[in-house]
């Protein structure tokens, strides 16, 4: 500001203000860092998903994630060993169900010995201090690829909802922790809630995908569970439309009406502001699911040494906490554990 009384003690004030308030003062030294520090990523944090494949002694890698194998349940239970002594609370199962055994109403789901059941019964077996966190929708079990039942190409809800509620249970009797519906059918958490009372599982957790997108970052996971291939169309006309932020809203207030004990967003990184919103709005255990083109995105950029990969990994980490998430689903949980463990 130039000229005038006024305008010269405003002036001098501000430039004495901008001089003396230094943000840069907590920022010296790495001791005053740590001290200001407001996020800190723990292996309390992290939430591991993997694949499990039919067979013995399997390993077998996902092209489009590098680092990412299938287990057959011996080396599953093997990795989740490491999983668990490096202090990781929890992990996600998926399969990769044998072509031959999909089908249109997606039956093996409710299969009381599909390899989800036996990984569960394995696991807690060997390792029983993990959680064991299972998926609940039927693309990885479908011979068309959807996460429900399909009339005239169209996906039937309420139809869905019953054969949700028998992979929920299956599931729970075979000893997950926590029922994961990700299938974004309307009703599903309420129903599984109410079948799971009814069958005195009054203990198991529902983490609901309560703000689930129709996604392009889904791609490798089709692959790693092998839905890619046969699937017919897209997702839109169950899972949330990106550019809604309102409607999530409404998600997790009908979720957690219906008995979710968590709720989740997913994809992650370009949806930390869901994350916000919703921990803000509703203040329960939240969580965001860094998904497959996330982690394949990184590491494409890793492979070529465009990015670091110890130092993109801890910062994309740390900043779903900062946005709110009490936890996040990463491929990167065994190597962010390892590190923080350090
Ligand atoms: C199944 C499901 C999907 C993912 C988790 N559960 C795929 C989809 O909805 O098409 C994606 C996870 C990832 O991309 O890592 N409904």
């Amino acid at each position: 500001m130039a000229g005038g009384a006024h305008g010269d003690v405003a002036e001098g004030r501000a430039g004495t203000t901008a001089r003396a308030i230094r943000p840069r003062r907590n920022r010296r030294s790495d001791w005053a860092r740590r001290l200001t520090r407001e996020t800190v990523l723990t292996t309390d944090d992290l939430i591991w998903p993997l694949f499990v494949v039919e067979g013995k002694g399997v390993r077998e890698p996902v092209a489009s994630m590098p680092g990412v194998v299938r287990y057959s349940v011996d080396e599953a239970v093997t990795a989740v060993a490491e999983a668990a002594k490096l202090g990781i609370p929890a992990i996600a199962l998926f399969p990769y169900t044998n072509p031959k055994l999909r089908d249109e109403r997606g039956s093996e789901a409710i299969n009381p010995d599909n390899l989800v059941c036996q990984a569960c019964r394995a696991v807690k077996d060997a390792v029983p201090e993990i959680g064991i966190v299972t998926d609940v929708a039927l693309d990885p079990y479908t011979s068309h690829g959807h996460d429900g039942l399909i009339e005239d190409g169209r996906i039937l809800n309420d139809e869905t909802v019953e054969v949700l509620v028998e992979q929920a249970l299956t599931q729970a009797r075979a000893g997950c922790d926590v029922i994961a519906p990700s299938d974004m059918m309307d009703g599903r958490v309420g129903a599984i809630r109410a079948a799971l009372e009814a069958e005195g599982m009054v203990d198991t957790q529902i983490m609901a995908y309560t703000a689930k997108y129709a996604s392009a970052f889904y791609g490798p996971f089709r692959d790693a569970v092998g839905s890619s291939g046969t699937l017919s169309g897209d997702k839109r006309t169950y899972q949330m439309d990106y550019g809604n932020s309102d409607e999530a809203l409404r998600e997790a207030e009908l979720d957690i009406a219906e008995g979710a004990d968590m709720i989740m967003v997913k994809p992650g990184m370009p949806y930390l502001d869901i994350v916000r919103r919703l921990k803000d709005t509703f203040a329960i255990p939240t969580y965001a699911y860094q998904v497959s083109g996330e982690y394949a995105m990184l590491c494409a950029a890793f492979e070529r040494g465009w990015l670091d990969r110890d130092k993109c990994v801890m910062e994309t980490l740390t900043g779903f906490k900062r946005a709110g998430a009490d936890g996040v689903l990463t491929y990167f949980a065994l190597e962010a554990a390892r590190k923080l463990n350090g």
